[in-house]
């Protein structure tokens, strides 16, 4: 398996709404981070599906290394 590269060293903040649904981008090639826009077909990644339960601030993660797919776990901080 390929690596995630590295889009951003640190989580993008984005206001979700209550019910929407968000794919996240796992590959890091995305041009519409930290969102998935199709690039990942050459990779061996697919994005993660997150459905918002409350409308509120989340921290996706750019760094693509979380362990808590897909938002920030702190990982890059050890890059
Ligand atoms: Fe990265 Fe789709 S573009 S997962």
């Amino acid at each position: 398996m390929s690596e995630a590269k590295v889009a951003q060293k640190g989580p993008f903040p984005v206001d979700v709404e209550a019910g929407k649904r968000y794919a996240w981008c796992a590959c890091g090639q995305s041009a519409t981070q930290p969102f998935c826009d199709g690039s990942h077909k050459t990779t061996d990644f697919n994005p993660v599906m997150y459905q918002a339960e409350e409308t509120k601030t989340l921290y996706f993660c750019g760094c693509k290394q979380t362990g808590g797919q897909p938002l920030c776990d702190g990982s890059h901080s050890s890059l």
